[in-house]
C-alpha cells in the first residue's frame, strides 16, 4: 500500500481507470472487471462525473452509476478510496462554488455513498476566480463529503497559485495532481509538475499509463488496423521511437517475467513522487497485467534504460 501525499489514504499502487465503464466496457463487463481489481487487491478507483458524456446515447455519470452499483451489490465501499472528479459534466460545467456543491451532491448519489474519498477539480474553468473554487472545495471538506481534494490538469502557476490559497486562508490543501504522464508523454510532467509535486508533498496519480493501450504492445504495426474505439488515440504512438520504447519495455519486462504494459506502469511506479498509475481495463482478462504491476520492482538500471529510449526534444529530436 502506499499513501497519497500528506493524506491518510492508503492504496493499491495501481489505480482502476473508469472511463470504460459505460463505454468499451459494457455493464455486466464492467461488474466483471471491478470484481477481478478487487480479488487481486486493488483498492483504488478513479471515475469522474463526466465520464463518459462524450459516448453517443450517454449524458454523463455511466461510470459513476456503475461503480456505485457496484458497492451496493458487493458490499465494496468502505474496503474502496474512490477518486471522482468535477467540471465537465454536461450539467454541472466549471468550478464556481455553486457547481461544486451541486455536482458533489451528484456524484454522491450516483457513487451510492456519503462520501467521496478524493475529489478532483477535473479542468481548470477560466471562468471562475481560484478562490472561489478553492473556498468551495474546503467546504465540501468541512461537510464531511469530501475527505481529500486534488488537482487535474491544471497548469503548474495555478497549482502554485491554488496552493497558496488555501495556505493563506486555511483551506484544505489538494493532496494529489492527475496529470497526463507515461513513456511516451513525459516532458509536461517531468519539467513542470515533478518539482511542484515533490515540494508540496503531493502525491501523483499519472493518467494514460498505458498510453491508451499503445504501452501494451498491441500497436506494433503503422499500417494494420484495430477494431478498438481507442485504436486511433492509441496508433499516434506508433513511430520508429515509440516501437522503439515498446521493444526496450519487452526486453525488461522480459528479464522480470512480466508484460509489456506491466513494466510501462512499473516504470512509472519508479519515480519519486509517483504514488499510483490509473489505468483502465476494458475487459476482465486485462485486470491481472495492472495489477502486477506491485509485484516487479524495476532496477535502476531499467529504469536508466527506459529513461533514455523514451527521452525526447522537440529541439533535438529523437534521443
Ligand atoms: N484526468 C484526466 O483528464 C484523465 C484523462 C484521461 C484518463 N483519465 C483516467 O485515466 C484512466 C486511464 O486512461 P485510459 O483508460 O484512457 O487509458 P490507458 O489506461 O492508457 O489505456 C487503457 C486501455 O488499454 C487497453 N489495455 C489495458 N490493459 C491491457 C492489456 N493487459 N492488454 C491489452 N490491452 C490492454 C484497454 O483498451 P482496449 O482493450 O479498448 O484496447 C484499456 O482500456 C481513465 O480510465 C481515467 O480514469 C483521466
Amino acid at each position: 500500500m502506499a499513501r497519497i501525499g500528506d493524506s491518510e489514504l492508503d492504496v493499491f499502487p495501481l489505480s482502476l481507470g473508469g472511463n470504460v465503464f459505460g463505454w468499451t466496457a459494457d455493464h455486466e463487463e464492467s461488474l466483471a472487471i471491478l470484481d477481478a481489481h478487487a480479488a487481486g487487491g486493488g483498492n483504488f478507483i478513479d471515475t469522474s462525473d463526466s465520464y463518459m458524456a462524450s459516448v453517443p446515447g450517454n449524458s454523463g455519470g455511466e461510470s459513476e452509476t456503475i461503480i456505485g452499483e457496484w458497492f451496493t451489490t458487493r458490499g465494496t465501499r468502505d474496503a474502496t478510496v474512490i477518486a471522482t472528479k468535477v467540471s465537465r459534466h454536461p450539467q454541472f460545467p466549471g468550478l464556481s462554488g455553486d457547481n461544486i456543491r451541486r455536482a458533489a451532491d451528484a456524484s454522491l448519489g450516483r457513487l451510492q455513498t456519503d462520501r467521496i474519498d478524493l475529489y478532483y477539480a477535473h479542468f481548470e474553468d477560466p471562468n471562475t476566480p481560484l478562490e472561489e473554487t478553492a473556498e468551495a472545495f474546503d467546504a465540501v471538506v468541512r461537510e464531511g463529503k469530501v475527505r481529500y481534494t486534488a488537482l487535474s490538469n491544471f497548469s503548474p502557476e495555478n497549482i502554485e497559485a491554488y496552493i497558496a490559497i488555501c495556505k493563506a486562508n486555511g483551506y484544505a490543501l489538494p493532496v494529489a495532481l492527475q496529470p497526463h504522464y507515461n513513456l511516451v508523454h513525459r516532458n509536461d510532467f517531468e519539467d513542470h509538475l515533478a518539482p511542484i509535486a515533490e515540494r508540496e508533498h503531493l502525491g501523483v496519480v499519472p493518467y494514460y499509463a498505458l498510453a491508451s493501450g499503445f504501452l501494451t504492445g498491441k500497436y506494433r504495426s503503422k499500417t494494420e488496423e484495430h477494431d478498438r474505439a481507442r485504436a486511433k488515440a492509441a496508433a499516434k504512438y506508433v513511430t520508429d521511437q515509440g516501437l522503439r520504447i515498446v521493444d526496450e519495455l519487452e526486453r525488461i519486462g522480459g528479464e522480470h517475467g512480466v508484460s509489456i504494459a506491466t513494466t510501462a506502469l512499473a516504470w512509472l511506479l519508479a519515480k519519486p513522487t509517483v504514488v499510483a498509475p490509473i489505468a483502465s481495463a476494458s475487459r476482465v482478462e486485462q485486470v491481472a497485467d495492472l495489477l502486477a504491476v506491485a509485484t516487479v520492482e524495476l532496477s535502476a538500471d531499467d529504469v536508466a534504460r527506459l529513461d533514455a529510449v523514451s527521452a525526447w526534444r522537440p529541439s533535438g529530436g529523437d534521443a
